[in-house]
């Protein structure tokens, strides 16, 4: 069958919260989606509690992704022990709470396993590595596509993995910069890639939160508390078409909504 996967970019505060709940189910319904997954660490603005990753669910999301963000919030590391449904980042070390991988029944049967890895150039580098976590996680994984959301700050880092995952992952596709790219392609081996689904929030912003508030950092003032960004917002995501017979992906499509 073609599974219609769709990818939703970082939600962002109350605002991405609000049109994700608003805008979700038309978009599933418009573009035939089987299977959403959204990364929501940045829910809270960092972090996400129980109560919005319940939203999350609700607004129609199979699975949520998580980042750097993950612990931001610390009363979601029990809520990760209980929902299986929800991911942090496979490549923390393993003391943590929850998982980083997980595979979940699509329509007709179909096992759809998905990763979520942090990556580790300028963010975290005390992470394990996460091209060597998911070589041990694919090896004996238990299903019949793989998706994966690599939460990363450097396109590069991103890009590699899309490479190094092809022929192995059926749609590899990056977070965490919030910016939306244009380089949405199927990769040689079939596996559809794109550097970073952009983040569903506020348009008028810096990555979602206040201007003024990034300009006081870059600017040299007093540190202060980030605050989300007020006005119409958007939602930034991918649409994987992926072959699950043939384990590959047969296109690959930006689908965004701006308010
Ligand atoms: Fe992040």
């Amino acid at each position: 069958m073609l599974l219609h996967l769709l990818a939703v970019g970082d939600v962002v505060g109350e605002g991405g919260q609000d049109i994700l709940r608003r805008r979700l189910g038309e978009l599933k319904e418009e573009h035939g989606v089987h299977f959403t997954v959204v990364n929501g660490e940045n829910a809270s603005g960092v972090g996400i509690t129980p109560r919005q990753a319940r939203g999350i669910f609700e607004a129609g999301a199979d699975v949520i992704t998580l980042g750097n963000h993950t612990w931001n919030r610390i009363q979601i590391a029990e809520y990760l022990d209980k929902e299986p449904n929800i991911l942090r980042p496979a490549n923390y070390a393993g003391r943590v709470p929850g998982r980083g991988f997980g595979v979940y029944s699509g329509p007709g049967g179909v096992r759809i396993g998905v990763l979520n890895l942090m990556g580790r150039l300028d963010l975290n580098s005390n992470l394990d590595s996460p091209f060597r976590s998911a070589d041990y996680l694919l090896r004996s994984a238990r299903c019949d596509i793989t998706v994966v959301d690599f939460h990363a700050e450097a396109t590069s880092e991103k890009g590699a993995m899309g490479w190094y995952l092809d022929g192995r992952a059926q749609a590899v596709w990056g977070t965490h910069t919030h910016v939306p790219t244009a380089d949405a392609q199927v990769l040689p081996k079939g596996a559809g890639f794109v550097t970073d689904l952009g983040m569903t929030g506020p348009v008028r912003s810096v990555l979602g939160i206040k201007p003024e508030n990034s300009l006081n950092l870059f600017l040299g003032g007093l540190p202060r508390r980030y605050e989300e960004a007020e006005g119409n917002c958007k939602l930034n995501s991918c649409l994987f078409v992926i072959d699950t017979e043939k384990k590959r992906c047969v296109d690959v499509r930006r689908v965004d909504i701006q308010e």
